[in-house]
Parts: C-alpha cells; structure tokens; sequence
C-alpha cells in the first residue's frame, strides 16, 4: 500500500510481527502486545484473528470499515500486499473459504499456497511447535481451517507472524464478520436490529453471538435442547454486549425467535466432523427448519441469511433460499472483502523481523 492511500483513508500500517503473543523460540517479540484501545484504532493491534473476542468491538468496526472500503475501491489495494506470502492449511474441505482467501491475498497483490490437510491433523507428523517454527521463516502469514480450535490457538502462540481461523469446531470469525457487513450493507446500524439464528448452536451461531455482541446488536439463538452455544462463548458475549448494549437471548422455541426480526439465519444441522450424528440430529432439528411458513413470522422486510454450503430440504427449503429475501450470495461475496481487510490490517505492518534458529 502506498503511504498516499494510508493517509487517504486514515489506516496506519500496524508492526504486525512485533505485536505477536509469547513465542518460547522467538522471545524477540515477546511481552509486546498491546492493549486495545478504547476507540476504533489508527493502528491495528491485533497479531492474530483466532476468536473474534481477539478483536473486540473496535477491532471488529475497524475491520467491517475497511472491508467497505476496499469493496468500493479495489484497484486502491491491489498492490498493499505484493511481496507478502500466505499458507492455508485445511483439515476440513472448503469452496468459500478457500477460494476468497486466494483471491483476496491475489487482489492485493501478495501470494498464497494451499495445503490440503484433509488426509491427517496438521499436528500428526511432528509438533505444533515445530511446525510453526518452520512456516514463520517462510511465509508472513498463516490461515488454518482446523476441528480443534486449540490447534489455531497453539499456532498463534507459536509462530511468530499472524494466524487467521478460517474456521474450527469452536468459531468461524471471518464468516461472521461478512455476515454483519452484508446486514449492514441492508439495513444500517445494526443497534436497533435483531437477527433470529435458528438450528444448531454451532461454530457459526458462536461467530454471530461474538460479532453482535461486538456491534451492539440483537441476537436471538433457537437450538433444540442440548445444542445450545457453547457456555463460555455464551458468557464471553455477555460479557462484551455488558459494555456495547447488545442484547442476547437463547431460546428453544423457533417461532418466539423468529418473530419480528430482521433477518433468519441458519446453518447446516450437521457439521463437518459430525456426520456419525447424522441420523439422531436428522430427527431432532426438522421443527427448526427455515422455511416460508417461519419466515412469515419474521418482520416484513427480513432478509434470510445462511453461511453456505446449505442442506436445501433439512434446515432451509428451496423456496427459501431461492427468495428475493435470500442474502446467501452477498454473504458469500462479503467474504472475500472483510478477509482482504483482515489480511491488510494483520499484514500491513512493517517489515518482518528476522526469526531467530531454534538452536540459537
Ligand atoms: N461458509 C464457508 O465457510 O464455506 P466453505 O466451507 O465452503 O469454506
Ligand atoms: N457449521 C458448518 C459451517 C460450514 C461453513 C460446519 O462447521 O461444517
């Protein structure tokens, strides 16, 4: 990026590197995080995106801000990024994901490579540690689709250059976040606006919980009983809507969500690394169905929202997703820029810092 489109849109570049956590080999950069601070940032201070708690409600305005910006001027981007490299590691298959990091790093003129994880845990051949270690001397930045979430966590503490959850058992932050730019896109300020996510209490309903807490928001989650949000998430979100105002509510009545809000949302019943429940969930979630007769209830203007891939017939019926209400499709856009806007604020730091030999 040049220093005249810094200056144009009031970004710093954030020393991205130096503000990275504890790392036992590159103690160079430990102790060096710094304290968010209270107002959307000059400077991004974030060294890794691993859980949206990470970046808290400035982060996340400063995040959904600059993906605005780089969707109404690309060309302004296309070289902040050139000379910077990306490794992708997936254990878990991918479209959206995969291809909007690739095309996002490409658009902004850095490089990224794949590497298909699917067969093994990242963690089966030799250590976290060890394999943090060697990808921080190659690549400026790393993105892991992983089942646990400990494994990206375990990543970030040990690598010295930015780790990005493109998605775990626990959290899917990059969704979340192109999901509240694609309802802010509709709607506005999302301070006076409820979404209504209705299925499983899963990674992306843990997302959407962590994200309107952050903004401010209203959220009401429908699970059946046992598929509940994960507690402590639950009590995270609580503990940020205490100082933002959003409001959060779990249910397990779909139509006492449902009613009123501006925009449903669901996800599949079954997620990846969960098909052995296939059978036992196949009959518990079809009252949470999104269907024409739910919507229905919502107000008259809401909007239906899903992160893709759906289960057209199980949780959303065809008529649904193919609606005029359906934002499937901008959500699926919206990845793409709110990931170039986190790559740029976790990359757009200054150079990288020599890693120093394990043996050293
Ligand atoms: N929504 C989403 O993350 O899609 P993929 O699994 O295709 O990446
Ligand atoms: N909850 C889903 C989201 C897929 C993008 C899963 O984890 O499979």
């Amino acid at each position: 990026m040049s220093s005249s489109v810094t200056a144009r849109y009031g970004l710093q570049r954030a020393d991205s590197h130096a503000q990275k956590k504890e790392s036992k080999v590159n103690s160079h950069v430990q102790n060096r995080t710094a304290a968010a601070p209270a107002r959307a940032p000059q400077v991004f201070w974030c060294p890794d995106l691993v859980s949206t708690r990470d970046l808290g409600p400035a982060g996340v305005d400063a995040v959904l801000n600059l993906a605005g910006i780089m969707k109404a001027r690309p060309v302004d981007f296309r070289k902040a990024l050139i000379g910077r490299q990306m490794v992708m590691f997936f254990e878990k298959p991918s479209l959206r994901t995969r291809l909007t990091f690739e095309a996002g790093m490409a658009g902004l003129g850095g490089t990224a490579m794949f590497v298909d994880q699917t067969h093994e845990r990242l963690d089966a051949r030799e250590t976290l540690s060890d394999v943090a270690h060697n990808l921080e001397r190659w690549v400026d930045l790393i993105v892991l689709r992983t089942f646990s979430q400990q494994t990206i966590e375990g990543m970030a503490k040990h690598a010295c250059v930015p780790v990005i959850n493109a998605l775990s058992d626990l959290e899917h932050p990059c969704q979340a976040l192109a999901d509240y730019l694609t309802l802010i896109e509709r709607f506005g300020d999302m301070k006076n606006r409820s979404v209504a996510y209705v299925g499983d209490g899963n990674n992306v309903a843990h997302s959407l919980l962590l994200t309107c807490a952050c903004l401010g928001s209203s959220i009401r989650v429908a699970t059946p009983p046992g598929y509940a949000p994960d507690p402590q998430i639950v009590a995270d979100a609580r503990e940020i809507a205490d100082e933002t105002g959003a409001e959060i509510v779990l249910l397990n009545d779909p139509h006492e969500a449902v009613k009123g809000a501006d925009a449903v949302y669901t996800d599949a019943w079954v997620s990846m690394g969960q098909e052995k429940e296939e059978a036992e969930r196949a009959r518990i979630f079809p009252p949470y169905q999104v269907n024409a007769e739910l919507m229905a209830e919502a107000a008259p203007h809401a909007v239906f929202m899903h992160c893709l891939p759906a289960h057209r017939g199980l949780e959303v019926t065809d008529e649904v997703m193919d609606s005029e209400r359906s934002l499937i499709f901008e959500q699926a856009e919206n990845r793409l820029h709110v990931q170039k806007a986190i790559l740029y604020l976790l990359l757009g730091g200054g150079d990288r810092l020599p890693a120093r030999s394990a043996h050293a």
